[in-house]
């Protein structure tokens, strides 16, 4: 059977993460979170200053670490930050950090490195279009702004963060505004990506639905 790569982009909150894992598994591929590498560097920008992390970002070492139990843990110079870099300071700030080209270069080309032997599943804003142009399989995968909100709202309270739903649908709405309108790869759909609206489907249907696309590839 042919290995192909995976490329799924879409809005935050779309349930990419969530479904990416889940197809990785099945197929036996290696899943990349990319946003977990931007928010990485974001943190490391709050812990050490802008400055510092412009100066040091060839030195910023980020590892995934897949465990036994099927999660997988974020390494920061060796440091574990798989919760860290869900805090609401390192999500207010993310997108300003992912908009500098000095950031998305270096970024981009450690998650080419990562996807050079195929046989992964990476999520993103920009992997369809600028990462892995060439990936076998492209899903834009959207949800109403509702059904985000709502999503990310159960995830929050699993963590233990107390938010409305609210405050929630607008910084969705908002961080989703500033990534479509940056300069550099700009979160949109790649011209050859299935769009694939998740809001009326259950994670097993669109599980389905990714891994029936990707028998026809391979
Ligand atoms: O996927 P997640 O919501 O964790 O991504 C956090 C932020 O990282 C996004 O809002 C976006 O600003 C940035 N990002 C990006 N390009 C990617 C993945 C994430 O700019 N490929």
């Amino acid at each position: 059977m042919k290995i192909i790569n995976i490329a799924i982009d879409g809005p935050a909150a779309a349930g990419k993460s969530t479904i990416s894992r889940r197809v990785a598994g099945r197929l036996n591929y290696m899943y990349i979170d990319t946003g977990a590498m931007y928010r990485s560097v974001t943190l490391y920008a709050l812990n050490h200053g802008t400055e510092q992390m412009f100066d040091n970002l060839n030195r910023i070492d980020i590892r995934f670490k897949n465990e036994d139990s099927g999660n997988q843990r974020v390494l920061l110079n060796n440091e574990d930050v798989t919760e860290a870099i869900r805090s609401k300071e390192v999500t207010a700030n993310v997108s300003k950090v992912a908009s500098y080209e000095a950031v998305r270069t270096y970024l981009v080309n450690m998650q080419q490195q990562l996807a050079d032997e195929k046989g992964i599943v990476m999520d993103g804003r920009d992997v369809g279009t600028t990462v892995l142009p060439d990936a076998e399989l492209k899903i834009f995968m959207q949800a109403s702004p509702k059904v985000r909100a709502e999503r990310r709202l159960i995830e929050e309270r699993e963590r233990g963060n107390q938010v409305d739903l609210e405050t929630l649908t607008k910084q969705i709405m908002e961080r989703d505004e500033f990534d479509m309108s940056r300069e550099i790869s700009p979160l949109v759909q790649a011209e050859d990506a299935f769009l694939l609206d998740t809001s009326e489907m259950t994670i097993e249907e669109v599980e389905s639905c990714i891994i029936k696309l990707a028998l026809e590839k391979v």
